[in-house]
């Protein structure tokens, strides 16, 4: 990131406009009225071959005609005049250009999108878009944008992929009280990226939250790098999370990957919330803006009605923070508060008799209490209150507490004068909302950014188990046989290369060979057709298990060869495994895509019918180490039966997140190799006695 360049396409002090035209209508004149309506207080410069005054501007003919500096240029000529544009503004010395223009890559245009990235960058420039309605900042008073007015003002900040959504959010932001500090449409993302401006807004002094409406990245690598180092909330609303899925996938993990699975733990991985639509982002950017972490995960909510409080408490576990009783000082002392029936236990119900100097003194009191972690202030509009005064009561209250480290959220549930006491709430720094379990949702947010941010200084340290000369010459010797899958005997040659704990397996040739491999592994053992062309193996009656003697391996060798002929007939017959039968252990699978976005990405779940069925499988971003292999191994809804159930043993986690981390290993040393793989299934033994590999899959990456 050049701060220097970015800061004069974000915060510019002077401003042309190229292709400002003085006709009522066009975007080139509306970004100039704009400009000036915003009371921008740099230098606007309007540029027009024709006109020498635009809205009462002086305009000049080319931006190196303007006498003084210019930082950010926004660009409003069709799209065949853009080049020129930019060669005459890199020329001037520009730093940014805020291209708004259409009909680059999004209409197969990108040859002109990477000529213009090209130039622009030739010239020290950094592109915002093309394809975009502009960008806007409150605390620089500056709309560039075709977008009608400045947000409401705030601490947020969003960048939106979406036009036509960033100006349909500028305009909700006064309906739903939410204030943004920037809007930033970024369009096309043909030179700065998302990455990029969280990486600068990191650093704005006038942004406290960043908020994402994302379609797709185009680096998500660097923007989780970018993510992870912000030291803001980052909330971020997917969209678009059923398009790229399941298509044509050669192995399981490929089928069960979609871009809803890798983005959410890639989100989680880089600590960005995800928000859960359009409703939430709002809600979500507003108690981000307004308030600091919950650090702890004891929430007390004080209320004056029943109904509400149990709304309330029922949301405080759909949304992972379960209420706790109160200890028994914070209850003597919230009773002196209330009537005789009121109930100090949590949620704290002050009845509907509470004024305003209840509210205070029980707000108050819970804040400087360090049990509490963060409080929800419930209130129902009633006969004898004010709920103006109640808000100015609640917000005294917090003040007077002195606590700046815990998180307040209200909700007043009532009429217009419940919905002006919240808007002047938010005013003040406190986030309000009109529905008790949105409160409580806004401290689950809070709660969850202080997780993640806890997370993020777990061990990260990666397993190094590697022989990669290894893998590459069974890779290798593969392609030359002109094969894009490896057969499983080679996929466990390179598994064992990365320390992966397969099942003894050899390859025999002839019936003897068979005999002979079979009594040097030790009966029981397995027998399995290797075949590239034989990826589903059972199927094809190509397996064979628990055979005792050698006449069985003599007749299992047999059957299965005339079975795959039957199977198919060309079917390449490399021979048939002979393996060590693996005792009976619980059945888990490990995979990997190689994510168009995100690159190496791995899949845990339990093997069988968790997989198969219920589709219980958890995704990390590559590298992977250990101590986040555990956390995988707890996510899933089957998690206890690792854990041992029905007097089971527990299973062995500890070396089931090794094996984790080196598949890691694996699937990013030899991310240029592999595109898909699968370790299905791998059986895991009781605790101290590791875990097997029992079979392998690997589809290798076209080239
Ligand atoms: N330098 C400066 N101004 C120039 C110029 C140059 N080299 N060449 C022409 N102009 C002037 C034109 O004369 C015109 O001014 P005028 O009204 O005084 O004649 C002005 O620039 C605009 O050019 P015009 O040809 O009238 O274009 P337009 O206004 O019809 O369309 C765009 C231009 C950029 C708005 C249009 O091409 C476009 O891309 N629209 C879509 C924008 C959009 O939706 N973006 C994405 C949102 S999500």
């Amino acid at each position: 990131m050049n701060k220097d360049v970015l800061n004069g396409l974000f915060r510019p002090k002077a401003v042309a406009v190229v292709g400002a035209s003085a006709t009522p209508g066009k975007i080139g004149y509306t970004v100039v009225k704009n400009l000036i309506d915003s009371k921008y207080e740099g230098n606007i410069y309007p540029i027009n071959p024709k006109a020498s005054d635009i809205l009462g501007l002086k305009a000049y003919p080319s931006v190196k005609d303007v006498p003084g500096f210019i930082d950010a240029a926004v660009i409003v000529v069709p799209s065949t005049l853009v080049p020129q544009a930019v060669i005459e503004c890199g020329e001037k010395g520009v730093k940014g250009l805020i291209i708004i223009t259409s009909g680059f890559s999004e209409v197969g245009q990108k040859d002109l999108e990477a000529q213009i990235v090209q130039s622009a960058n030739n010239y020290g420039m950094r592109i915002l878009g093309p394809n975009i309605v502009g960008s806007l900042s409150n605390s620089d008073k500056l709309n560039a944008s075709f977008a009608p007015f400045l947000p409401l003002a705030g601490k947020a900040s969003l960048v939106s992929q979406s036009g036509a959504l960033l100006i349909a959010i500028d305009a909700a932001t006064y309906t739903r009280k939410v204030g943004f500090d920037k809007l930033i449409s970024i369009g096309n993302m043909a030179d700065v990226s998302i990455a990029d401006i969280v990486e600068w807004l990191n650093e704005d002094e006038n942004t406290t939250c960043i908020s994402l409406y994302i379609e797709g990245l185009k680096d998500g690598r660097h923007f989780m790098e970018a993510s992870r180092k912000a030291r803001k909330p980052i909330v971020a609303l997917k969209a678009g999370v059923s398009a790229h899925g399941a298509a044509a996938a050669a192995s399981h993990t490929g089928s069960l990957a979609g871009a809803a699975k890798v983005y959410g733990a890639a989100f989680q991985q880089a600590g960005v919330l995800q928000a859960t639509d359009l409703d939430n982002l709002f809600d979500t950017t507003l108690a981000l803006s307004l308030q600091p972490p919950m650090n702890g995960e004891n929430l007390l909510i004080i209320t004056n009605g029943g109904g509400v409080g149990v709304l309330a408490t029922d949301a405080a576990e759909k949304y992972g923070l379960p209420l706790k009783f109160a200890p028994a000082d914070v209850q003597a002392e919230l009773k002196k508060h209330m009537p005789e029936f009121g109930s100090a236990k949590n949620p704290v119900d002050l009845t509907g008799m509470a004024g305003n100097e209840w509210y205070a003194d029980s707000v108050r009191f819970s804040l400087s209490h360090p049990w509490v972690d963060g409080l929800v202030v419930l209130y129902c509009e009633t006969a004898m209150t004010d709920p103006q005064e109640i808000a100015i009561a609640i917000h005294k209250a917090i003040q007077e507490s002195g606590e700046k480290n815990k998180p307040v959220a209200v909700s007043f549930v009532g009429g217009e004068r419940s919905a002006q006491a919240m808007t002047w709430l938010v005013e003040h720094g406190i986030p309000a909302y009109g529905a008790p379990d949105k409160a409580v949702n806004a401290l689950a947010s809070l709660r969850e950014y202080a997780r993640i941010k806890e997370m993020a200084h777990e061990d990260t340290s990666i397993c190094k188990n590697e022989n990669r000369e290894q893998a590459l010459k069974v890779i290798n010797a593969a392609r030359a046989e002109g094969r894009e899958s490896l057969t499983e005997v080679e996929a466990k040659q390179v598994f064992t290369a990365y320390g992966l704990p397969v099942t003894t397996t050899t390859l025999a040739h002839t019936e003897d060979e068979a005999v002979q491999m079979a009594n040097k592994i030790g009966f029981p053992v397995v027998m399995k057709i290797v075949s590239p062309d034989i990826l589903h193996k059972s199927d094809a009656g190509g397996v064979k298990v628990n055979i005792k003697d050698e006449k069985e391996v003599r007749e299992a060798y047999q059957a299965i060869l005339s079975n795959a002929k039957a199977y198919k007939a060309d079917a390449d017959i490399h021979g048939i495994a002979i393996q060590e039968m693996a005792p009976w252990g619980t059945e888990v699978i490990l995979g990997s895509i190689n994510d168009p976005t995100f690159g190496p990405t791995l899949m845990f779940g339990l093997g069988g019918i968790f997989v198969e069925v219920l589709k219980d499988v958890t995704f990390r971003v590559t590298p992977v180490s250990t101590s986040q292999a555990l956390r995988m191994l707890g996510e899933i809804r089957g998690a206890p039966i690792l854990g041992g159930v029905r007097g089971e043993a527990p299973r062995d986690r500890k070396m089931l997140a090794d094996t984790i981390c080196n598949y890691s290993s694996m699937i990013l040393d030899l991310a240029d190799e592999i595109s898909e793989s699968d370790a299905n299934p791998v059986l895991v033994y009781e605790e101290g006695k590791g875990v097997k590999v029992v079979d392998a899959r690997i589809i290798l990456k076209k080239k």
